[in-house]
């Protein structure tokens, strides 16, 4: 017998299912027929995924035991100037993640830095802080770690910056943005993402963040969008799954939830506001974006019960861990030191963590700005940050904390540039 692509309807749920055991077991079952009726089994296509990252792992492993750097390191001027070598290009590909030195000049960081402190002081935000508003990040004494600040000058100036768009766009065009006559999204024009800033200062103590992913949870295997996204995991091609690859990615819903993101992004980062050496609680990834495939096709082994998603659940990170990723987890790879100015990115569906430090030396300060093009996705979400901004909200994706309703000094309408306007779908 041939194989064959089965393309029967899979069950899915738009919203999140009322009973979510039932549905994990449901879309389960389903998912493994389709595989089934394709003439594989579930065990031979995770073994293909499995050897792809494997050896991915091995490389990595070897790489990390000889002392070398595991992160792609691209300098800005070559962005800018379109001389980045096809082999820088090959390696940004194969790990999925990039440090962009001198992004933009220290010194304009560091003032940037600077002018959020200013901004925050002069608005008495410390003396008003109410806690965290969500568990998502611990906090450290009164002081937090995580500003829930969105409309400052100096995020808006980088969001709106020439040099953030050159990068975004490069990092974009690293996904393929059509395929089947579909243009998915626009690789040149970047919807403005308002997120948040941290700040650590020095001597903090920090329980870092565990590995997890963001692109979203349950709905990953639930929605119909998805499913088209990852068929290639579940219709027997598992061969031809890429995962730069933008189709049914940029129009589909996200279940609500403290955690969800309601933008398609190509690329998450931030950029640094201060030197951060590399042992000091900082960002690590798993750099395989293949990885994506085995968490996704993991939950249909027979060793995880029926019911569950290796611990996948709404309202919660998409947790990695030695349970049932323990192949995976071999591969944390951190960021190497980084200056003020320098950014640093990573795939959006890549496994990331942050890890912890005691007596931090130095600061270890970022504003994060993802790569998020413009597509449907990104287009729907665009009203929402026009009003927050308009009024000084938090934005929806975020807790309703809402400092900055009352604080004047914040980016006005009029600062907006030709970028920040068409980021915020306005021009
Ligand atoms: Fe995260």
């Amino acid at each position: 017998m041939t194989a064959s692509v089965d393309t029967t309807p899979l069950p899915h749920w738009e919203t999140v299912p009322g009973d979510l055991k039932a549905a994990i077991r449901e879309v389960k079952a389903a998912l493994r027929a389709r595989i089934a009726a394709s003439g594989r089994t579930v065990e031979e296509v995770f073994a293909v995924i499995e050897q792809r990252v494997a050896a991915r792992v091995a490389e990595i492993v070897a790489q990390k035991e000889r002392g070398e750097a595991v992160w792609p390191v691209i300098d800005y001027a070559d962005i800018a100037a379109g001389t980045v070598s096809d082999e820088a290009l090959a390696l940004l590909h194969r790990r999925g993640c990039l440090v962009v030195r001198g992004h933009f000049p220290r010194e304009q960081a560091l003032a940037w830095d600077g002018e959020i402190v200013d901004y925050v002081e002069s608005n008495r935000f410390f003396e008003n802080y109410r806690g965290p508003g969500d568990d998502f990040f611990g906090s450290v004494g009164s002081k937090p770690e995580i500003y829930p600040v969105y409309w400052s000058p100096a995020q808006m100036q980088a969001r709106q910056s020439d040099r953030m768009a050159r990068v975004q766009a490069f990092l974009n065009r690293q996904w393929r943005s059509e395929s089947d006559g579909v243009r998915w999204f626009d690789p040149d024009r970047d919807s403005l993402y308002p997120d948040r800033i941290r700040r650590r200062p020095p001597g903090a103590d920090s329980g870092g963040l565990g590995t997890h992913l963001d692109p979203g949870t349950l709905e990953l295997w639930m929605t119909q969008a998805y499913q088209r996204a990852f068929r290639h995991l579940f219709d027997g091609t598992v061969e031809q799954y890429d995962p730069w690859d933008a189709a049914h990615r940029t129009a589909g819903p996200q279940y609500p939830g403290t955690t969800m993101c309601s933008v398609f992004r190509t690329f998450q980062g931030w950029t640094a506001l201060s030197d951060m050496d590399h042992d000091q609680g900082v960002l690590h990834t798993v750099p395989i974006p293949e990885a994506m495939g085995y968490l996704m096709l993991r939950p249909l082994l027979a060793d995880v019960p029926d019911d569950d998603m290796c611990g996948v659940t709404t309202n919660k990170v998409f947790p990695a861990n030695e349970t049932w990723h323990a192949l995976l987890l071999q591969a944390v790879s951190g960021i190497p030191d980084v200056k003020a100015g320098d950014s640093v990115w990573w795939h959006a569906d890549m496994i990331h963590g942050v890890d912890p430090v005691t007596d931090q030396k130095g600061w270890g300060n970022v504003m994060y700005i993802p790569a998020a093009p413009w597509c449907p996705r990104n287009e729907a979400y665009a009203p929402s940050v026009r009003e927050a901004f308009r009024t000084g909200s938090s934005p929806s994706d975020f807790p309703a904390e809402h400092y900055e309703r009352t604080w004047d000094n914040r980016f006005s309408f009029d600062d907006l540039n030709e970028t920040g306007r068409r980021g915020l779908g306005l021009g």
